[in-house]
């Protein structure tokens, strides 16, 4: 049944960018079954949204969240096995499914607390920018359970084994500048400057072609799992996918803006999209005349 009004999420769009936060910061945003609901048909709904074009998900109140809910997730549901299961699908779906395969770029902002639970949408994103005094914690082997649904193999894959051992077998909080030493996200800032970083990535990102940028992003996904052999393949028919199906017809407008019109540099910036929206020259820089020279940044 379609969820009318949304209580444990919020959504607000400004210029391409999307923020979905959890809502319920009088518990961290710990993550009730509710809320799942909630995130799931959000991501379901947004990602044929035409006015979204990046989607960041976060939490309102200042923190990011406190994994699952114990109490509504765990405890409530340990005597109704189908109202958990329920839940665990939801939660499973919008956290690993829907966000590692998502069409649009996404982006983790977070601060004040990351938990348990929460390293799944952490690890979904493609991106992650955190506040430095972030809380980061796999707290579940502090009290009496493994990092479960996907948490222990997105670790695992994410960063390197002892890292992944040391933090889930530990249970040991660490910060942002942790996180980002780790791998674990892209960059940690200071949390006055955390939604500005994350509009300037946002921003990057939709300079590129959307065609493009999604099939780039699918296919680091995909090639983790494959062999060399599965991988030229695979690569082959996404190069071929996007030239077909792809409105910018990026490959022949970027060769053409590059090579005859002389009005760009790969190296630095992105083509100029019909719409114009994209391409816009790095900070600093002009637009290239035609035969000018650029510096390497
Ligand atoms: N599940 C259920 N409730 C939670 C919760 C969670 N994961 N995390 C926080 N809450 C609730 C608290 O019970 C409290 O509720 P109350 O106001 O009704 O008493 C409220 O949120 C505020 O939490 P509190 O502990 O007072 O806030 P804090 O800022 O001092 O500490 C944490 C925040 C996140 C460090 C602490 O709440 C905590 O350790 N939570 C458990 C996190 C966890 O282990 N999650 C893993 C789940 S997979």
């Amino acid at each position: 049944m379609a969820i009318t009004k949304l209580e444990c999420v919020t959504v607000e769009k400004q210029d391409g960018i999307t923020w979905v936060m959890l809502n319920r910061p009088e518990k961290r945003n710990a993550m009730s079954p509710q809320l799942h609901y909630e995130m799931d048909e959000t991501l379901r709904d947004l990602e044929t949204d035409p006015e979204t074009k990046v989607v960041v998900i976060g939490g309102n109140g200042g923190y990011f969240s406190a994994g699952q809910d114990l109490k509504m997730f765990f405890r409530e549901n340990e005597k109704n096995p189908a109202g958990r299961k329920r839940a665990a699908e939801a939660a499973n779906r919008w956290r690993w499914e829907r966000l590692y395969k998502y069409d649009k770029p996404t982006i983790a902002m977070v601060e004040g607390y990351c938990v348990g639970g929460a390293f799944m949408q952490l690890l979904g994103t493609d991106f992650a920018i955190a506040a430095e005094d972030t809380v980061f914690s796999l707290s579940e082997v502090n009290w009496g359970i493994l990092p479960g649904a996907l948490v222990s193999k997105v670790v695992a894959d994410a960063v390197l084994p002892r890292h992944a051992l040391y933090y889930c077998c530990l249970g040991e909080a660490f910060d942002g500048k942790e996180a980002e030493r780790i791998g674990m996200i892209n960059f940690a800032v200071p949390k006055k400057k955390l939604r500005a970083e994350t509009i300037k990535l946002a921003k990057k990102l939709m300079e590129k072609s959307p065609a493009v940028l999604r099939a780039t992003k699918h296919a680091v996904r995909q090639v983790r799992t494959m062999d060399f052999d599965q991988s030229y393949d695979y690569l082959a028919a996404k190069g071929q996918a996007i030239k077909v199906g792809d409105p910018e017809d990026s490959y022949n407008t970027g060769l053409k803006q590059f090579l005859d019109e002389k009005a760009y540099k790969p190296t630095f910036q992105s083509f100029k999209t019909k719409d114009g929206g994209a391409s816009k020259p790095a900070k600093g820089k002009k637009p290239l005349a035609k035969k000018s020279k650029v510096k390497s940044a």
